[in-house]
């Protein structure tokens, strides 16, 4: 293994996207943000320097950062923010992981425009347990706002009110031909007949989660999340933000008269739902001995892919469906067979009470909230939680009263009541090291029922069980599968319903859980696990690095 060493200048850099010149945050220059390659075993090092008047942090989103939480990157939660003119050193070694998963701004709305793919390569000499692609691309989802995301986040979060939507959705940071002014900004992916190419499917979008199509061709998806998966064969991909999706493209045996267009638009069934249309790009076939950088020749017929309907729950819920564990030897799946605690948290959208000195306009005089259990989680400003969980300083930072279940239950798939007892607070889950977990998560029907992606930082889970309504604890767990469940970092919460997930907590430190929606985020669908040293040395957290940013 070898040591990956990065240097991430935060600077503001002039963009233009949809005939519309933005001066946004950038890593050195680059939108998207430039690609961490690593091996499985790697020690990857990143000096980020903030050159920017924004704070920032940087996470590296699905890397177990196994006992260096420190590393971790949300804002509050690991670490307090690099403010300008500072500087942090990432610094963490990637374990037991290969595949695809990205990094990204954490604070605040700044992961529109900070992000960019992880590549993590098998360790040299282990082939993939798939046919070697011919090349591998990143495919990376985003969206692009014509006006500064953090001004429009401050903005909601001032009047309690919902926030604007992006302006387009974007592949590897281009929205494509099917907006306007925006044909000369479209992801070209240049390819020769008879091939197999890996893309790296990243959804970095902020609120959306997408499906995705490449016109008449078939993809293979082999990997999710950085876990290998049993290959399955799908004409249409669907990915919840924080979720990646490795997929193998088989070109065609001979270069056909035709270019293909893939696109992507959103899978969304809230009240809030919007479709703010499709981004598209173009999948061209080359001759044979053309280089790539030829350019293709035009006016060939262009064929277009057919996407589900913006609320196409049944093709969402069967896609998943079919993502397994390979549970192999080589690749076991090591789910928790006993679980040592349960909970049940509700996960959903409401509405709070307007502050005094605030003037709100959410439904009827409310502002938007955002709750698991009812709480509607805050970040504490003074520390970041892991400080104060390690230097034992945590009176006046959080409360350890987390409830394990609901303490206002309700029909969470029927009617909703008028209240259901919101509060902001900063609580945790407290558990002892290499306790065996299970976590059902209910969507709750409040102000129409929103599918969820959820994500729990430091941790890969297993997907045991989902169903739609109200989860029953005498029924459901009978079906359960044990034997080979998706083993991932974010999966959706599906809209009227629930999904049980088990994880062994053998990672000591903080670890954030929360909606990948960003907005949901904001509004506080979000809470944190403790997890607490074990007794041999190699079952405690790192001692915090000396540069460390303060609050
Ligand atoms: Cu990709 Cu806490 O997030």
């Amino acid at each position: 293994s070898t040591t990956r060493r990065y240097k991430f200048d935060i600077r503001l850099q002039n963009v233009t996207r949809l005939c519309r010149t933005r001066s946004i945050v950038t890593v050195n220059g680059k939108f998207p943000g430039p690609k961490i390659m690593a091996r499985e075993g790697d020690r990857v090092v990143v000096k980020v320097v903030n050159h920017v008047t924004n704070n920032v942090t940087i996470h590296w989103h699905g890397v177990r950062q196994l006992r260096t939480g420190w590393y971790d990157g949300p804002a509050y939660v690991t670490q307090c923010p690099i403010r300008t003119g500072q500087s942090f050193v990432y610094n963490f070694t990637i374990v037991g992981q290969r595949g695809t998963l990205f990094w990204h701004a954490h604070i605040s709305w700044m992961r529109a425009t900070l992000y960019g793919p992880i590549v993590i390569l098998p360790k040299r000499g282990v082939p993939y347990p798939f046919p070697k692609p011919y090349k591998e691309i990143p495919v990376i989802f985003g969206e692009w706002f014509n006006v500064d995301p953090e001004a429009i986040i401050a903005q909601a979060l001032r009047t309690g009110a919902g926030p604007n939507i992006s302006d387009a959705y974007t592949i590897n940071g281009l929205p494509g031909p099917l907006y306007n002014c925006s044909k000369k900004d479209t992801f070209e992916l240049k390819v020769k007949p008879g091939k197999t190419y890996l893309l790296r499917m990243i959804n970095a979008a902020l609120n959306d989660e997408l499906f995705f199509s490449i016109a008449n061709h078939t993809l293979t998806v082999v990997d999710v999340d950085a876990v290998y998966v049993k290959p399955f064969e799908a004409d249409i991909v669907h990915i919840a933000p924080g979720q990646t999706t490795n997929v193998l493209l088989h070109t065609k045996p001979s270069p056909p008269d035709a270019t293909f267009l893939m696109a992507a638009r959103p899978y969304a069934t809230g009240s809030g739902t919007f479709d703010n249309t499709t981004t598209a790009g173009l999948l061209v076939y080359l001759p044979p001995n053309a280089s790539s950088s030829s350019s293709h020749v035009k006016n060939l017929a262009l064929f277009r892919p057919t996407l589900p309907a913006l609320n196409d729950t049944a093709y969402t819920t069967n896609y998943t469906g079919k993502l397994r564990s390979l549970a192999s030897a080589q690749f076991p799946a090591n789910v928790p067979k006993t679980v040592e605690r349960r909970f049940y948290f509700t996960v959903g959208l409401g509405t709070s009470p307007c502050a005094k000195n605030q003037t709100c306009q959410g439904p009827n005089g409310t502002k938007f909230a955002a709750s698991v259990n009812n709480i509607s989680f805050a970040l504490p400003t003074s520390a970041a939680l892991l400080q104060a969980h390690y230097f034992g300083q945590t009176k006046g930072v959080y409360d350890t009263d987390f409830p394990d279940t609901p303490p206002f239950p309700f029909n969470y798939t029927g009617t909703p009541p008028n209240d259901t007892f919101v509060t902001n607070a900063t609580k945790v889950v407290v558990l002892p090291f290499n306790t065996s977990v299970e976590l059902v998560m209910q969507d709750t029907s409040i102000q129409g029922a929103e599918s969820h992606p959820l994500h729990l930082h430091g941790f890969n889970f297993f997907v045991v069980g989902t169903g739609f309504g109200n989860y029953d604890p005498s029924k459901d767990p009978r079906r359960f599968n044990l034997a080979d469940p998706i083993e991932r970092n974010t999966v959706g919460v599906p809209v009227g319903g629930w999904v049980a997930i088990r994880f062994l907590a053998d990672n000591p430190g903080v670890w954030f859980m929360h909606c990948h929606l960003e907005v949901h985020t904001s509004w506080g669908l979000r809470m944190a696990w403790v997890v607490n040293d074990g007794w041999l040395p190699n079952q405690k957290l790192v001692p915090p690095p000396s540069d460390l940013p303060r609050c």
